[in-house]
C-alpha cells in the first residue's frame, strides 16, 4: 500500500479540518475537491483576485451534497490579518496556496506581487502560529532555483532569483524557516514545478502555457513560443501536487518537517515537444491542426532555461510517488480543456 493510500484510509477514520487559501484558484480548488471527496472538513479563503467562483461551483458539482456541506468559504484577503485569523480558527492543517503567480506579472508590477506574496504570507504565518495549527504547508516555487545551472534541481542547491516573483517565493521559505527556529512553527514548503490540470485558467496575459496553448490551438489562433522551443520544464499534473500537500500536512516523520521539497515528476519536456504532442492529440478532433506550426519569438525576461526536478527527497521523507507523468495528466485533463473553451 502506498503512503498516500495509507493516508487516505487514516483520514477516513479520523476526519480533520483543513484551511485551503487560494481555494477558488487552480491548485486550491483541486485541493478542496480532493479533501471533500475524502470527507474532510474544509475552510476555503480567497479574494477572487485571480480565482473564480466558477471553480468552486465546479467542485460543488463533483462532490456529494453531504461532502459540500463540509465546506465553508470565506471571501477575504490574506493581506488582512483578521481575515487570516478568521480562516485559521479551529483548523488542523493549513494548505497555503494564495499568491499572485506569474513571473511576467511580477516584472510588470513588483509592488503588488510583493504585497500578496510576502505581506500576505506573513499574515498567514502569524495567524496560523497563533491558532496553533498542527502544520502549515505552503506553495513554494521552482523559480527559487533561479540561475543555478545544475540539472536535475536538488533542494539545497539554489541560485540567484531571476524575477521579483522568485524573490517572493524565496522569502517565503526564509520566513517559514525563521518561524520554525523562533516559534517552533511546523511548516513545509512545496516547490511546485509547472503544475497543470483542470481549472487552470487559460485566459489573460499571465496564463500558463498548457491551458493557453490548448485554447489557442482549438480556436485556430497562433501559438507563440518564447525562444527556440528547446526551453524545458518538468510539467507536473495537479493530482501529484494534491498528493504532496496531503502527505506533507500529515507526515509523522519529524525529519520531514521544516523542509522544502520539489513537487514534480522528474521528467523534462521541451516546449517544442509539448507543442507537437498537444497539436497531434488535438488534430484527431480538429483536422485543420494537422500541419500547424508554432510561431517563435524572443526569449522572455526572467525565464529559467531548463527545469527538471530531483524528487528523491519527497519520495524518501514524505513517501511521495507521482501518480501521473505528463502524458497521463494531459490525457486525463483533455476532456476538461475541451469542455471549457
Ligand atoms: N501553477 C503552477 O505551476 C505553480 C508553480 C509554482 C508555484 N505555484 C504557486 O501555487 C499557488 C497556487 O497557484 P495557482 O496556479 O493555483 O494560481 P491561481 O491564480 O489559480 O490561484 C491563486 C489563488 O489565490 C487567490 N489569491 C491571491 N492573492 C490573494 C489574497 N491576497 N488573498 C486571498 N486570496 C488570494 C487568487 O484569487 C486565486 O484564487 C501560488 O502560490 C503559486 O505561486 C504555482
Amino acid at each position: 500500500m502506498s503512503a498516500f493510500d495509507n493516508l487516505k484510509s487514516q483520514l477516513a477514520l479520523a476526519p480533520k479540518t483543513w484551511l485551503v487559501t487560494g481555494a477558488a484558484g487552480f491548485i486550491g480548488s483541486n485541493l478542496v475537491e480532493a479533501l471533500l471527496k475524502l470527507d474532510q472538513n474544509v475552510v476555503g479563503l480567497d479574494s477572487f483576485i485571480t480565482g473564480h467562483q466558477r471553480n468552486l461551483d465546479e467542485v460543488a458539482s463533483l462532490v456529494t451534497p453531504a461532502q459540500w456541506a463540509r465546506f465553508r468559504f470565506i471571501r477575504g484577503d490574506i493581506r488582512n490579518l483578521q481575515d487570516c485569523r478568521d480562516a485559521c480558527n479551529g483548523v488542523d492543517y493549513v494548505l497555503h496556496q494564495a499568491a499572485l503567480g506569474s513571473v511576467p506579472r511580477s516584472i510588470e508590477d513588483p509592488i503588488t506581487t510583493n504585497e500578496h506574496n510576502i505581506s500576505g504570507f506573513m499574515s498567514m504565518l502569524v495567524a496560523a502560529r497563533d491558532a496553533k495549527v498542527a502544520r502549515f504547508v505552503y506553495a513554494a516555487s521552482s523559480s527559487t532555483y533561479g540561475d543555478h545551472p545544475d540539472l536535475p534541481k536538488v533542494e539545497d542547491k539554489i541560485g540567484n532569483p531571476l524575477s521579483p516573483y522568485a524573490v517572493t517565493k524565496l522569502v517565503n521559505e526564509l520566513y517559514a524557516r525563521v518561524f520554525a527556529q523562533t516559534y517552533g512553527f511546523k511548516a513545509i514548503g512545496l516547490r511546485y514545478f509547472n503544475i497543470f490540470g483542470p481549472r487552470q485558467d487559460p485566459n489573460g496575459a499571465y496564463a500558463a502555457v498548457i491551458p493557453k496553448w490548448i485554447a489557442s490551438l482549438i480556436a485556430g489562433n497562433p501559438v507563440y513560443i518564447n525562444g527556440d522551443g528547446e526551453t524545458s520544464r518538468d510539467f507536473c499534473y495537479v493530482a501529484n501536487a494534491v498528493q504532496a500537500n496531503l502527505l506533507a500536512a500529515t507526515t509523522a516523520n519529524e525529519e520531514a518537517i521544516g523542509q522544502v521539497y520539489n513537487v514534480a515528476v522528474g521528467d523534462r519536456t521541451t516546449l517544442n515537444g509539448l507543442y507537437f504532442h498537444l497539436r497531434d492529440n488535438l488534430a484527431s478532433r480538429y483536422p485543420a491542426l494537422q500541419d500547424a506550426q508554432p510561431v517563435y519569438r524572443d526569449f522572455r525576461a526572467g525565464d529559467v532555461r531548463h527545469s527538471q526536478a530531483a524528487i528523491d527527497k519527497a519520495q524518501t521523507l514524505l513517501g511521495y510517488q507521482p501518480s501521473h507523468r505528463i502524458r497521463d495528466g494531459l490525457a486525463e485533463a483533455m476532456a476538461w480543456y475541451l469542455a471549457n473553451q
